[in-house]
């Protein structure tokens, strides 16, 4: 697989990663530990050598996974993990704190089973830390050599540049999609200025771009999506008329949709990244032939007349983890 470099970091990774999240959080079904940790070892035979975890996944199972699987070929991969919840729970609040950051960054190496982390994200801004301390406490820990590149999920304009005046910032997180496109707006321009790269997460609009989830999909008891607007079964109703046209398009092009939401998000700028997830090989493998999938100037400016007609309902986060996007 092409490799494609963070804005201009030096950091160079897989263009399609792999998110890790769903293998022990947020979604139902989650996989065995001896099958996840088989199916992040055929991603990295795929090409793919971008993986993505967080210490709140699990919490902590995730990167115990990850870190088990590619401890045969760490040199060869990026692990992009992530702190800044409270005792590594989000349901605890944002901890940005220096001390606690420092903390996790030790617990994480363990777990990793690594010494070096290529890339740690600030999951969430935390209000009560200055984007300065945590900025500078990240570059202590590069000079420690603990640590590779700086990034931040979810942060604004504002906390990004603050972060960027005293430490480069390599990456920038967000949700980004054909269902939420609000990076476009503040944030890209910025990136381009500051020469950042850009991971968009769920960006197979967390599986519904697919088309394999309709307004009759039943998800499991602990699956996150029984708690987003975005996912109610109205919300599915309404949004079908995008998946409708992600299918009009991959059928023309004899691909599926979940290639064409990736090719469409690759296509966007050279410099982004995106880290779908799954649990599934077949799906992986599907995932992965996005990057083979090119959509032409005329394609892509179909595409964007057609989406401007298109209403998107409900919100992507329930209210209170949305008021936790302190930016
Ligand atoms: N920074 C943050 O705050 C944040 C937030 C959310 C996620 N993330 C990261 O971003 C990664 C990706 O995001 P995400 O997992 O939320 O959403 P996503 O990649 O948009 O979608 C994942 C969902 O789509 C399904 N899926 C994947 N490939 C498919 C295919 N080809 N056909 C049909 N269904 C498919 C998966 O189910 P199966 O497992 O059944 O295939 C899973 O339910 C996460 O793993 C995590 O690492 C970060």
């Amino acid at each position: 697989m092409k490799q494609r470099q963070l804005g201009t970091s030096g950091l160079n990774v897989s263009e399609l990663g792999l998110g890790c999240m769903g293998m022990s959080f947020g979604y139902g079904n989650q996989p065995i530990k001896s099958d996840a940790i088989k199916l992040i070892q055929h991603a990295h035979t795929q090409g793919v050598t971008f993986f993505d975890t967080a210490e709140c996944y699990g919490p902590f199972t995730n990167e115990e996974i990850v870190g088990e699987a590619v401890k045969p070929f760490r040199e060869q991969v990026v692990i992009a993990t992530k702190f800044g919840f409270k005792n590594g729970v989000v349901e605890q609040g944002v901890d940005s704190r220096p001390a606690s950051i420092r903390k996790m960054v030790d617990a994480s190496l363990k777990r990793l089973k690594t010494d070096y982390i290529d890339l740690l994200y600030q999951h969430r801004v935390d209000p009560d830390v200055p984007m300065e301390e945590v900025a500078g406490t990240v570059k202590d820990l590069v000079q420690e050599g603990k640590v590779k590149h700086l990034g931040l999920s979810e942060a604004g304009v504002d906390a990004i540049r603050s972060a960027h005046s005293v430490f480069p910032v390599t990456a920038i997180q967000s949700e980004y999609s054909l269902w939420w496109r609000e990076p476009e707006q503040d944030i890209f321009p910025v990136l381009e200025e500051l020469g950042i790269g850009f991971v968009p997460f769920s960006p197979l609009g967390k599986g519904f771009l697919t088309g394999t989830i309709d307004n009759k999909t039943e998800f499991a008891d602990d699956d996150f999506r029984n708690l987003v607007p975005r996912f109610s079964v109205e919300a599915r109703q309404a949004n079908q008329a995008l998946v409708d046209l992600l299918t009009q398009i991959a059928t023309q092009k004899e691909a599926t949709n979940a290639q064409v939401a990736l090719a469409w998000i690759l296509a966007q700028k050279p410099w982004i990244a995106p880290i779908p997830g799954t649990t599934k090989t077949h799906r992986l493998e599907e995932n992965v032939a996005a990057a083979q999938v090119s959509l032409t100037s005329t394609e892509l400016a179909m595409i964007e007349k057609a989406i401007a007609d298109i209403d998107i309902v409900g919100d992507r986060y329930p209210a209170h983890l949305q008021k936790r996007i302190n930016r």
